[in-house]
């Protein structure tokens, strides 16, 4: 009967280590996509960010990754499946986009859409 447990044991052990929740994937997702973390021009929580600031004929200016808290999931899959200015295209499913969408959400406690 021991001989079986210690068999069985690691089986579970791996079941553990491969698990990880539909939040957990979304975090992951979010900062670390395949390309440029999505936290470093949007801020930790998608509240937006500072990326850089500098100074032209205008004075004291300042390049922002926009506030992504309150985008519905089509704008946020409409946004990733172009190409913009500043932010890098990204190659993502809509099964990824709907991860880091539903991480935004959650993280964000946002229930109002
Ligand atoms: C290099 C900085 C940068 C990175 C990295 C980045 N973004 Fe952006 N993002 C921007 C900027 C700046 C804009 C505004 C459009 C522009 O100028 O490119 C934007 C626009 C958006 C928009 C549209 C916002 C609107 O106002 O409609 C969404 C949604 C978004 N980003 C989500 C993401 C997600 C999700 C990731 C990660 C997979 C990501 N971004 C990675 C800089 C970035």
């Amino acid at each position: 009967m021991r001989k079986y447990i210690l068999l069985i044991l690691p089986l579970f052990l791996g079941a553990e280590e491969d698990f990880i929740s539909h939040y957990e994937y979304g975090q992951m997702l979010y900062n670390n996509p395949r390309g440029v973390s999505c936290a470093q021009c949007h801020g930790k929580s998608g509240e937006g960010k500072v990326i850089v600031t500098y100074t032209d004929n205008h004075g004291k200016e300042a390049l922002k990754g926009p506030d992504i808290r309150h985008k519905s999931f089509e704008q946020m899959r409409k946004s990733l499946n172009s190409t913009h200015p500043v932010m890098p295209r990204y190659y993502l499913t809509d099964e990824e986009i709907k991860t880091i969408y539903d991480y935004i959400q959650k993280r964000n406690n946002d229930t109002s859409q």
